[in-house]
């Protein structure tokens, strides 16, 4: 628990797409919080492809983060970390849909309230993509527009990601979000030649934004915004 007078801090992790490493970014910036003495949760809005264990729904994004940060959260903060859990891995909006639910903004920001509460800092991980819809009108950018929450943006550092990456960085500069910068990860095996480092440049220059750093595969999460490891020989 945080003593009232300690300055709060949160933020959004969104992505390009799926897969692109948000839980893992996320993990890595809860565990440099956490080590660096700060009350830091995680929080994920809305999961979809939860696996059932012992008849109840486990967030699989949100356990990553706990187990990174070395968290063991009772139920009621676990149910606040993660409001709404659905079983099939599909878009948040159909998954509710299916499940009879209407995802609610209201009810993710009195969770995300309370967590930011008691705690120094929460870091929000988004399903998917920015324009990923959660209900038949609202998307992830109305959550984060809701929350009022600076955002980093994940990203795929090789071919393909200029196009994502900027669409996602326009629309976010356009809803007048505050964006911290861009990581690039490899969530894949593969190499880093003069296409990711040419990327980096280029989404700087085009995008208006910092790439804070560059997670190579297999890095461990730990390493992330480690100057000596994301350091790209030739890159940023
Ligand atoms: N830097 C990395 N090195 C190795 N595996 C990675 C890396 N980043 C992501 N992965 C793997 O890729 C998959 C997708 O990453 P994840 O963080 O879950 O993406 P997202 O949250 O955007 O869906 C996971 O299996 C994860 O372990
Ligand atoms: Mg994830």
């Amino acid at each position: 628990m945080s003593s009232p007078d300690v300055k709060k801090f949160a933020l959004f992790v969104t992505g390009t797409d799926t897969g692109v490493g948000k839980t893992r970014v996320a993990a890595g910036l809860l565990a440099r919080f956490r080590a660096a003495g700060m009350d830091a949760v995680p929080m994920k809005p809305v999961q979809t492809g939860c696996r059932l264990a012992k008849g109840r729904l486990v967030a699989p994004d949100l356990d990553f983060c706990l187990r990174a940060a070395g968290l063991k959260p009772g139920k009621r903060e676990l149910a606040d970390m993660a409001p709404y859990c659905f079983r099939p891995a599909c878009s948040p909006h159909l998954a509710a849909k299916e499940a009879g639910v209407t995802l609610s903004l209201p009810v993710i920001e009195r969770a995300f309230r309370r967590l930011s509460r008691a705690h120094e800092a929460v870091v929000v991980e988004g399903a998917g993509g920015v324009l990923v819809p959660l209900n038949e009108r609202q998307t992830t950018l109305d959550l984060m527009i809701r929350l009022r929450l600076p955002v980093l943006l994940v990203a795929r550092p090789g071919l393909g990601t200029l196009n994502h990456t900027l669409l996602s960085l326009r629309v976010l500069q356009e809803a007048g979000l505050t964006v911290l910068g861009v990581v690039l990860n490899q969530a894949k095996p593969g190499r880093w030649g003069r296409i990711e480092v040419d990327n980096c440049r280029t989404i700087e220059r085009l995008g208006g934004v910092k790439v804070l750093g560059c997670l190579r595969y297999g890095a461990g999460v730990q390493s992330l915004f480690d100057t000596r490891s994301t350091r790209v020989p030739g890159g940023i």
